[in-house]
């Protein structure tokens, strides 16, 4: 179980909660639902892959409809839109359109391990040249004026850890105004632990804000992280979708959802999708959704075997509306 602490009352003033990107998962309904409940200050979209041309603004608007919403959730946290590619003119030029069309600073991805990704030049490849990274920031810095933020998530590196700093100062020299740092290399994947200590290396090597990223499942985690690392700023991914009000378990000292409460948001989730355009895709989602659920919920893996064979949303609200009614 969850212990729940405390945080000092100084640090909550100042942190700063943010929504990880996570492809094929974080989607603008998950972000939604989530912010709905409070406590995240900032959302980055899953990456939208540049290659050799300026995207039309369909292209932002459907990975991120709340570009039309002044890139705020409907509940108001502001949308950040991430970038992948590794062109820096091709970058520069659509990180202004998407400013242009109204989004809330520009990310950039250099921490994408998938093959695909890596093969083209894009993502963790990257981090293995501080140098082509300076010259991609540089040029979108050109055309991000400094009025918008600027930042770049990276990992420790691509085989090693050697590179950490380098690559810190090469962003930070270009330009970048936020640094986000998962802790770990492109070869550690997501294996455990996420090296906070080695965040901290890197906060203290720079001049501008880092966010640290990797691990915070927790309130303790996110104490100890803020503790390790001195960063006032946490980037939460995964634990978000196993403890869905974990940014105010963080930073308001709220308890904990309940298993109810989290039936109640799949229910919340099931009305945005119904309405929305991934509706034939909902039962896989709401799997996909149990599947980090039942690492915090026992409840959660006797339900997965309950609604795997389920195919149809109605289907799967009627399942869950008649949990919610036993739970
Ligand atoms: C399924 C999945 C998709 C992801 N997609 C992205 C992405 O589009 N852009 C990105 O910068 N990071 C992506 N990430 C990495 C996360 O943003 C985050 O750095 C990582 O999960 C570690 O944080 P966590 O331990 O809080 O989950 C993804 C991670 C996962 C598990």
């Amino acid at each position: 179980m969850i212990q729940y602490r405390h945080l000092p009352i100084i640090a909550r003033k100042v942190m700063k909660v943010i929504l990880a990107p996570m492809e094929g998962v974080m989607d603008h309904h998950m972000r939604r639902l989530l912010t709905s409940i409070g406590g995240i200050d900032l959302c980055i979209t899953e990456f939208i892959r540049v290659v050799d041309l300026c995207l039309p603004a369909k292209v932002f608007r459907r990975i991120s409809p709340e570009l039309l919403n002044d890139s705020k959730t409907k509940s108001g946290t502001p949308v950040r839109i991430q970038l992948l590619g590794q062109d820096p003119q091709c970058l520069a030029l659509n990180a202004s359109k998407a400013l242009h069309i109204g989004s809330d600073g520009i990310d950039l991805n250099f921490g994408c391990p998938a093959k695909t990704v890596n093969k083209n030049k894009g993502g963790a490849v990257l981090l293995r040249s501080p140098e082509t990274l300076y010259k991609i920031v540089s040029k979108v810095r050109e055309l991000v004026p400094k009025a918008h933020v600027l930042s770049a998530k990276i990992r420790l590196g691509y085989h090693d850890k050697t590179l950490a700093i380098d690559i810190a100062q090469a962003i930070t020299e270009a330009g970048a105004d936020e640094l986000i740092v998962h802790g770990r290399t492109k070869e550690e994947g997501y294996r455990p632990p996420a090296h906070w200590h080695w965040i901290a290396k890197i906060r203290e090597a720079i001049n501008i804000p880092v966010t640290a990223n990797g691990d915070i499942f927790t309130f303790d985690d996110a104490k100890r992280c803020m503790e390790i690392t001195g960063c006032d700023h946490l980037m939460i991914g995964r634990g978000s979708l196993l403890m869905p009000n974990l940014a105010q378990v963080i930073k308001d000292q709220q308890s904990p959802y309940t298993w109810s409460q989290a039936l109640d948001l799949m229910i919340n989730y099931l009305a945005i999708q119904t309405h929305g355009d991934q509706q034939k895709y909902l039962p896989s989602r709401i799997k996909q959704w149990l599947n980090y659920l039942r690492i915090s919920y026992p409840q959660a893996t006797i339900f997965m075997q309950q609604v795997r064979k389920i195919k149809t949303t109605q289907t799967m609200l009627y399942a869950i509306m008649t949990e919610r009614k036993t739970a």
